[in-house]
């Protein structure tokens, strides 16, 4: 949450810092600011809104030059969205400023403190007390910046990811991470260097890039270089430079009218990418080396634990379902942040598996460290290279779904439940739970899966027709039933993060304990009904319905004419393995979702009060 971008070198700082918030604008977007220095004044101009309207704000009101300029682009916790609570923040004496991604717990009583000692503030946000501080401990231990920001980083308990920049010292920034990523860009010459909370902001500058780590800060010099140290120590950290492998055509929307569309789109790229070099069809096998060099961990653990957020959550449950089908290993699926805060039973006999795309949900890195701590092997999925979650795991696998921009999940999911699919498949043969001819038929298939999630994604103009049918209801109810189940649980929360329409995913069955008394002659039910996987049964759910007079949208295997029969709609997928079909099931709910979204005039990339990346607990 929150977006941080900073700029030191010979160029404008504007144009770069401004580009890098649009482009970070996933992570937050209530509020917008900008700080540049021209040699002689320090120029701050900030406001409630998106970085457009930070734009309007900024060219009528101060002057755009500069070499050294820091942005923020906010997803709000302590302070409304308002102006005053906008980023960045300046010190009582007018010579510090700041931007911050995280929270600082013990803000309260420090902002007291300083009260008595004759601060004031003119926002509700922890980040005011945190510059101030920085600026009370500089000027009461007669100290430089970066010894002021370490000593003040000591005394504060929460989470940040920072740039501090001092006018009377205009040739550095002071950058420090705990808990909320941060990356250093490293110009070609290295004479200019940039600050960003991911790398897009400043990839068409350089592919050279510093990850700080968490209790990390840098001191960047202007024409020199960096310094890192250790926060709590002061002790020097080795500068380890990554090559970034990202380019800028992954981050931009290629034609596509969204960024949620064209990752829709990407999706049989996303899972070919996920699998190649892994599944290896004609030999037979899988290869992945995070599970190869600890088989015996996975086939000595009693369980496993699965611990995620929203999508990725979802994406955990479809693992459940597959693990315990093929590889009969137990799972439990767990919500990282109830995990994390109740005391579980772990031990060094489970294994947990982390799921996050951005490898930085705070919730879920905590619930990593828990489990860690009480001697369990923590096994990471996630998309974002290098990220936290990725370097806090003992082993991981990537997915290889490129860069998810729009604040809604898609690839991210299919992703995740191809790499979760590969290992329970590989767990089952290392076990002997699958036979080889099984085995083999789920290679191929899951093989098959791109060009069939391409065909199912030729369903958009029959989408289209329903989303505008059922746009303007206020209630949704999605069901269905095995694998299927949690695929009604993501296209509901698909519907409900970008449409703001109401909707409920349940298993088929279960409606009858409840949701059923919802339905009426007005409430659409999105029913997934394909061939293989308790059929029958759903079949005879849709007949509930129908005796209610519900509106039935049938997700159905190409071919089917039963549920046509029955439903008002229905919308088809090439037929394949059950335990593969949430990959083509969720294909269409992520269609009508995103056109429901569209025709209702809605934000689809960035919805209101959501934020991609959630590094506050
Ligand atoms: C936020 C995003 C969701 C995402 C969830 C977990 O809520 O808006 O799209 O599923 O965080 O994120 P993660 O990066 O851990 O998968």
């Amino acid at each position: 949450m929150c977006g941080i971008v900073g700029y030191i070198g010979p160029r404008e700082a504007y144009p770069i810092v401004i580009e890098g918030l649009k482009r970070l604008e996933y992570r937050g977007y209530d509020s917008a600011g900008i700080a540049l220095f021209d040699g002689e004044n320090l120029k701050v101009s900030k406001t409630k809104g998106k970085v457009v309207d930070l734009e309007a704000i900024a060219e009528k009101n101060i002057t755009l030059s500069g070499n050294v300029g820091i942005g923020h682009t906010r997803w709000a916790t302590h302070g409304i969205p308002n102006d005053v609570n906008s980023h960045p923040h300046v010190s009582n004496s007018g010579d510090l400023v700041i931007i911050h991604n995280g929270i600082i717990e013990n803000y309260e009583s420090i902002k007291q403190e300083l009260i008595t000692r004759g601060y004031t503030f003119k926002s509700d946000t922890d980040t005011e007390v945190l510059i101030n501080l920085i600026e009370e401990v500089k000027k009461q231990e007669n100290l430089k910046l970066g010894k002021a920001v370490q000593v003040a980083l000591n005394q504060v308990i929460g989470a940040y990811a920072i740039a501090v920049f001092d006018k009377n010292k205009p040739e550095e920034i002071v950058v420090a991470r705990l808990g909320s990523p941060l990356a250093i860009g490293i110009g070609d010459n290295e004479d200019e260097f940039f600050i960003a909370s991911d790398a897009s902001p400043f990839i068409e500058y350089t592919k050279n890039a510093v990850y700080l780590e968490d209790e990390e800060m840098a001191i960047i010099r202007f024409h020199k270089d960096i310094k890192i140290r250790k926060i709590k120590d002061d002790s020097v950290v080795d500068t380890y430079v990554q090559e970034l492998q990202i380019n800028l055509e992954q981050i931009e929307k290629g034609g596509y009218d969204h960024f949620m569309l064209k990752e829709i789109h990407e999706q049989p790229k996303a899972i070919t990418d996920t699998y190649r070099g892994r599944l290896l069809r004609n030999e037979a096998i899988i290869k992945m080396a995070g599970v190869e060099d600890n088989m015996k961990t996975f086939l000595n653990a009693n369980r496993i634990i699965i611990v995620a957020c929203g999508t990725s959550w979802h994406a955990g449950l479809v693992a459940e379902y597959i693990f315990e089908d093929l590889a009969r290993i137990p799972v439990e699926v767990e919500y990282a942040s109830e995990f994390r805060y109740r005391n579980p039973v772990i031990n060094e006999n489970d294994v947990l598996i982390a799921i996050s795309q951005s490898g930085e949900t705070a919730d879920t890195l905590a619930a990593i460290k828990l489990a860690k701590s009480k001697g369990a092997f923590v096994f990471g999925v996630c998309n974002v290279v290098g990220s936290s979650i990725a370097r806090e795991s003992d082993a991981g696998a990537y997915t290889h779904a490129g860069p998810e921009i729009g604040v809604a999940s898609t690839k991210a999911f299919t992703t995740q439940i191809t790499v979760l699919t590969l290992i329970a498949l590989r767990l089952a043969r290392a076990k002997g739970t699958i036979s080889s001819s099984d085995f083999r038929t789920h290679l191929l298939e899951l093989e098959m899966i791109p060009s069939k999630v391409e065909k199912a994604l030729l369903s958009d103009e029959n989408i289209q027709t329903i989303s505008n049918i059922y746009k303007d209801v206020d209630h949704f109810l999605y069901l269905g039933r095995g694998y299927n189940f949690p695929v009604a649980l993501e296209g509901a929360l698909k519907l409900k993060e970008i449409s703001y329409i109401h909707a409920e995913g349940y298993p088929a069955a279960e409606m009858k304990h409840g949701p059923i008394a919802l339905i009426d002659e007005n409430m659409p039910i999105v029913v997934i009904a394909t061939k293989k996987g308790h059929y029958e049964k759903v079949v005879s759910n849709i007949q509930e319905i129908k005796s209610r007079k519900g509106k039935i949208i049938g997700i159905v295997t190409e071919g089917d004419t039963q549920v046509r029969t029955l439903a008002d709609h229905v919308i088809e997928v090439p037929e394949t393995l059950e335990s593969l079909s949430p990959l083509l099931t969720t294909i269409p709910l992520q269609l009508l979702s995103y056109h429901i979204a569209v025709m209702l005039n809605k934000n689809v990339d960035q919805p209101r009060n959501l934020a991609k990346s959630v590094t506050v607990e």
